[in-house]
C-alpha cells in the first residue's frame, strides 16, 4: 500500500523537478525496468537535505542500478560516494552506469553482503583511524531486516555530526498494522525487526530522530551532543 493518499502523492509530485534531462531519462528507464529506485518525493526531500548539509563523503547501503548514487554525485560536485549492493543481476548494470556517467569517477562501488562490506570498512578504519575518510551523510536503503546492523556499523564509520536517513521505514504501512496491510504476514520478520530498530533509535538518548511519512516512510537521525 502507498502509505499516503495517492491523490496527495500525485499532487506533491506535480512539483517534482528532476535535476536535469539525463536524470529524468535515467528515472524513467529504471521505473520502466521495475528497479526499486528512490521515489520522486524522497528524491525531492533528499535534495533539500543534501543541499543544506553539503556532505563531502556519502555512504549508501543499497545501490540497485546506481540511480541515487549518481543523483548524489551529480547534485554535489565535490562529494565522493561509497555505495554497496549484493544483487547479482543489478551489480553489472550499476557498474555499466558508473562507467558511463562522468560522476561515476567519484563513486566507489563495493559488491557483496552489506554487513560484510561495512565490517571491511570498519577494519580499514581501525587499522588507520587518522587516514580514514569518515562519512557525513548516510543513506540506508537495503534489506529491511538489517537496518539496526547497518546503522550501528555506519555510525562507527561516520563523523559525530553525520546525518542518517533510512528509507522505506514504514514498509508500505505493514509497520502500522501488519494484519491489515500484510494479511498473509509474509513480511512478519522484517516488520518485527524494523520495529525493533525504530524502538532502539528512539530509546537512545544521544540521538535525535524523526519519523516521516514521505515516500514509503523515512527515518532521519543525528547525534544530539
Ligand atoms: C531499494 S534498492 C536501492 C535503490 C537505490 N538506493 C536507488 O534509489 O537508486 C535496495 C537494494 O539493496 C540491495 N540489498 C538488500 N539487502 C542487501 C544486503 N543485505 N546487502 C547488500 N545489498 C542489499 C538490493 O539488492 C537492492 O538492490
Amino acid at each position: 500500500m502507498n502509505i499516503t493518499n495517492d491523490k496527495v502523492t500525485e499532487y506533491i509530485n506535480r512539483y517534482y523537478n528532476p535535476l536535469d534531462n539525463e536524470m529524468k531519462c535515467f528515472r524513467e528507464k529504471s521505473e520502466e525496468d521495475c528497479i526499486p529506485i528512490i521515489l520522486k518525493e524522497t528524491e525531492s526531500f533528499l535534495k533539500v537535505m543534501l543541499n543544506m548539509k553539503r556532505p563531502a563523503r556519502i555512504l549508501e547501503i543499497g545501490t540497485a542500478v546506481g540511480y541515487s548514487a549518481i543523483f548524489f554525485a551529480r547534485l554535489l560536485p565535490e562529494a565522493t560516494i561509497l555505495t554497496m549492493d549484493r544483487h547479482p543481476k543489478l551489480i553489472p548494470v550499476a557498474c555499466e552506469n558508473f562507467a558511463a556517467w562522468e560522476e561515476g569517477r567519484r563513486i566507489e562501488f563495493r559488491t557483496g553482503e552489506a554487513i560484510e562490506t561495512l565490517d571491511e570498512l570498519i577494519r580499514d578504519m581501525e587499522s588507520d583511524p587518522e587516514a580514514f575518510e569518515y562519512f557525513d551523510f548516510v543513506f540506508i536503503d537495503a534489506g529491511k531486516s538489517h537496518y539496526k546492523e547497518f546503522f550501528e556499523r555506519a555510525e562507527r564509520l561516520s563523523k559525530k555530526d553525520a546525518l542518517f536517513i533510512c528509507d522505506n521505514i514504514l514498509m508500505k504501512a505493514y509497520l502500522v498494522d501488519d494484519r491489515a496491510y500484510d494479511p498473509g504476514r509474509r513480511h512478519r520478520t522484517s516488520v518485527k525487526r524494523m520495529q525493533e530498530f525504530i524502538d532502539y533509535i528512539y530509546e537512545r538518548e544521544d540521538l535525535d530522530a524523526t519519523l516521516m511519512s514521505d515516500g514509503d516512510g523515512l527515518l532521519m537521525i543525528r547525534h544530539n551532543d
